[in-house]
């Protein structure tokens, strides 16, 4: 089983120096932790600076997003491979926001997890439901076909790692936190679902499933029953060092 992770998505948030600020926090903080992946995840415009800033301290990097091919005429989009050469060893990919706001489709995020797994980056492969899909009572569906898709054509071989995030996206920045026992519940399906994909060594050493969905110190410790539990995806409360550190420690 591979150690905890913690994931700092700070999304689009906070200017340069801030977000220079706050990485010094964390390395200062939490840098020298080494028994726990912590991982930032800064603005990409930021990711140069943020990787010589972290650089001697045990925190690694992250992207927020990436294209499917290395190189090429795809204005405006970001290379995999040169995330890999900034230094980034993670990246989000299919967060909600994302599928909401930019429609990314399953289709174009299969192709990402296997353009990052193609240069050596870890995804973190973000799947969750809708209030409405809840309601209709259609969650597993949804779930099932966003990590089948997005899995498609993936053979995680040898040491290729992978993290599963549920992040149910009306738990994203609303405050609402998703009932353990059905986050429970729904791990148990995701890693069946794994386990119907690759071979069960695989998918208990390559594959950790994280949760993510305002997470913070007032309900983490609702999570600590559920056995599958790997780490968080964490946004708002990743944006205060002290705040953060709360759900390092309980982790
Ligand atoms: P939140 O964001 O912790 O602010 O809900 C989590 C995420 O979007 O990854």
């Amino acid at each position: 089983m591979p150690q905890p992770i913690l994931i700092a998505n700070w999304k689009m948030n906070l200017s340069l120096k801030e977000l220079e600020n706050l990485a010094n926090d964390f390395k200062k903080e939490l840098g020298g932790i080494q028994d726990k992946d912590i991982i930032i995840c800064p603005s990409t415009v930021s990711l140069i600076t943020m990787a010589g800033l972290i650089g001697d301290s045990y925190l690694q990097l992250g992207a927020q997003n990436v294209f499917w091919q290395d190189s090429g005429a795809y204005t405006g989009e970001t290379s995999p491979m040169i995330l890999k050469e900034i230094g980034c060893r993670y990246v989000i990919v299919g967060h909600s926001e994302r599928r909401q706001y930019l429609n990314e489709t399953d289709e174009m995020v299969n192709k990402k997890v296997q353009a990052c797994l193609a240069n050596n980056l870890m995804p973190i492969l973000c799947i969750g439901e809708t209030s409405e899909t809840r309601q209709e009572g259609k969650t597993d569906n949804v779930l099932h076909r966003q990590l089948i898709s997005g899995l498609d054509s993936v053979n995680l071989i040898d040491q290729e790692q992978l993290i599963i995030a549920y992040e149910p996206t009306w738990a994203i920045g609303s405050g609402l936190i998703a009932d353990p026992e059905e986050v429970e519940r729904v791990f148990a399906l995701i890693r069946q679902t794994l386990v119907n994909l690759y071979p069960l060594t695989i998918v208990n050493n390559n594959v950790r499933i994280i949760y993510g969905g305002s997470v913070d110190a007032s309900n983490i410790a609702g999570f600590s029953e559920i056995e599958l539990l790997a780490g968080f995806l964490v946004g708002g409360a990743s944006l205060e060092v002290g705040k953060f550190k709360e759900i390092v420690k309980f982790l």
